[in-house]
């Protein structure tokens, strides 16, 4: 793309109506019940969000995501929609949505809010429907239900798990009392899937997508993006089956499982794209699918979404090796899909990154989610490694270290081109919260694995905003998650204005980011050393991080940014610093 299109993206006003926005955009995702509390009932809200908005222009991020703040029983954190155009009246009214975008548009911030396409909550007024009406009814059309099998129907249509464990299926009571059919969610109980062959639920997203975007929506995140599409012919094959395949055949990177990955997705996302063209500038999404990686560009196509998550370097180790390999593959796709890259170390589904690199190496980063969605659709991890890095045990963690390398791999992933995606409470540099006692627990992978997945709550707990006061400043009552002491050493009131903080940190990168943004290109320079890392971007962007244990020197140039201090003008271990060269 040329120069003078990347760079509208810099300049004020032109920046919200280039088409091109999202490209290279620092999109800073929000959790909105633990965002911040401006009604002081313990969760987080929409007008609080609206509070915040002088802080999210202050750190220098081109975007939020909001994940969902639909009305929800909150069985999976919100990923349990039961009205898609609609506020959840714990987080406020459709008024105060308005008013948010008002805020955050007048900042010069775009909006992504998170679209859940795959279930609906089982509270969802058709659900609702779909289990009062009889068996065959078009309510019942609108899920995916199935007559079980043994002689009375009490087995399941199939063997297959939850992404959450358990069953992926659960048996109704019919309307007159009897035991009935079963309905499959393949995540929590409480999250019924669509049955996308059904016309009418093509029809309510796209009325869904359009009521968003008629709001001021810029764009979406996509949940599950490999899901929806299903082939559920019969006989459904049992797990083995599917295991036994999908080890023949790379995972299943050919479309052939019956509920993730499958082709006929993507006409749907077709028909997104049509209507997203419609606005001016056209609507952005962005796919969540953990799919292999042959399958990912086809996500990202401008025919369909546009751009897809990779979460391959949050699945890394902080290694040189694995990074250079992960960031060349990656350009590469995104080149040839026509989209640009996406960059992510955190989000609310897996253990934060100063958490991950704390820790020894060769862990697995999901909490019981995401991990499970693997390509063979079952409910471990693809290499069968553990993934309770939440619950590792304290005396394994580093908490310096760990900061350390997070601050550095930032600052290093700020440096590339493509859109880099950061989670609330990483420019604060927290890290995971393991002391989160069993009762106090929220998420559905925690209870539907009792005594072996620990769950995502850790990542969630309500953000510190002040070292004193009820729940640290996230509002005038308590959190919804409780959160650690040592949460006030973290608070954004402690880091502001400190030179060296984790906060000044994000801002001078984002700043400088938005200053030094050129071309989609990145060159690798040779630097000799298997544990130092360098790459230039046009226009005399240097940036050199360094994997190993001794400090090495640096390129010549002015160092503008670094992630820790020099050690004599050296770089030290686990440390990033950006380099400008005038030439
Ligand atoms: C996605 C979300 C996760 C949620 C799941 C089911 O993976 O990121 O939080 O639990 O979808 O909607």
């Amino acid at each position: 793309m040329s120069t003078s299109a990347t760079q509208a993206h810099h300049t004020g006003t032109d920046r919200m109506s280039d088409p091109n926005w999202w490209r290279q955009a620092a999109v800073y995702q929000i959790y909105p019940r633990s965002f911040y509390d401006a009604n002081g009932d313990g969760l987080g809200d929409i007008k609080g969000v609206t509070a915040k908005v002088p802080y999210l222009k202050e750190l220098g991020i081109d975007a939020v995501w909001l994940s969902p703040f639909y009305p929800s029983a909150l069985a999976d954190g919100g990923y349990d929609v039961d009205d898609y155009r609609n506020v959840d009246p714990k987080l406020g009214t459709l008024e105060d949505f308005d008013e948010m975008a008002a805020a955050l548009h007048a900042a010069g911030i775009k909006i992504v809010v998170d679209i859940v396409p795959n279930h609906s909550s089982d509270r969802h007024e058709w659900f609702k429907e779909a289990l009062a009406s009889p068996k065959g009814s078009a309510a019942r059309e609108r899920y995916i239900f199935r007559d079980g099998r043994g002689e009375n129907g009490e087995l399941p249509p199939s063997d297959w798990d939850s992404v959450f464990g358990g069953p992926i299926w659960d048996r109704i009571t019919e309307p007159d009392g009897t035991p009935g059919q079963w309905y499959m969610h393949i995540f929590a109980k409480e999250q019924p899937d669509f049955n996308w062959e059904n016309p009418e639920i093509r029809e309510d997203f796209l009325k869904t997508l359009r009521f968003w975007s008629d709001r001021g929506v810029d764009g979406f995140r996509i949940d599950v993006a490999h899901g929806m599409a299903k082939d559920l012919s019969e006989p459904l094959p049992m797990k083995a089956e599917l295991e036994a395949k999908a080890h023949g055949t790379d995972g299943f990177a050919d479309g052939s499982h019956p509920f993730w990955d499958r082709d006929e997705v993507h006409e749907v996302y077709a028909e997104w794209r049509k209507l997203f063209n419609e606005y001016n500038p056209p609507r952005t999404a962005v796919a969540e699918a953990w799919v292999h990686e042959t399958r990912r560009a086809r996500y990202a196509s401008p025919e369909g979404l546009g751009q897809a998550f990779n979460f391959d370097l949050l699945q890394s180790d902080f290694d040189a090796a694995s990074f250079k390999k992960i960031i060349t593959d990656n350009l590469v796709a995104a080149k040839e899909s026509g989209a640009s890259s996406t960059w992510v170390f955190s989000n609310h589904d897996v253990v934060r990154h100063a958490t991950r690199y704390g820790l020894p190496k060769g862990g697995s980063v999901a909490q019981g989610t995401n991990a499970a969605q693997d390509v063979t659709g079952g409910t471990k991890g693809q290499d069968g490694k553990g993934w309770l890095l939440a619950g590792a045990p304290a005396e394994e963690l580093d908490v310096e270290l760990g900061l350390r390398r997070a601050r550095a791999a930032t600052l290093l992933l700020l440096a590339l081109p493509g859109s880099a995606y950061l989670y609330q409470g990483e420019e604060l540099g927290l890290r995971e919260v393991s002391e989160i006692p069993d009762a106090e627990r929220q998420d559905p992978s925690f209870f539907r694995n009792p005594g072996v997945e620990i769950g995502r709550d850790g990542c969630r707990v309500p953000l510190p905003w002040t070292a004193e006061g009820s729940s640290f400043g996230f509002g005038a009552g308590g959190a919804h998650l409780p959160q650690p002491e040592w949460f006030q050493d973290y608070a954004v009131a402690k880091q502001e204005g400190v030179e060296g903080s984790t906060l000044e940190l994000y801002r001078q990168a984002l700043r400088l980011r938005s200053d030094l943004q050129t071309d989609e290109e990145l060159e690798w320079v040779e630097t000799g050393n298997q544990d130092v890392l360098h790459f230039s971007r046009p226009g005399g962007w240097h940036t050199v991080t360094n994997f190993g244990s001794d400090p090495v020197e640096l390129p010549e140039g002015e160092v503008v940014v670094s992630s820790g201090p020099l050690e004599s003008g050296k770089l030290p271990a686990d440390t990033t610093a950006w380099i400008v060269r005038n030439s």
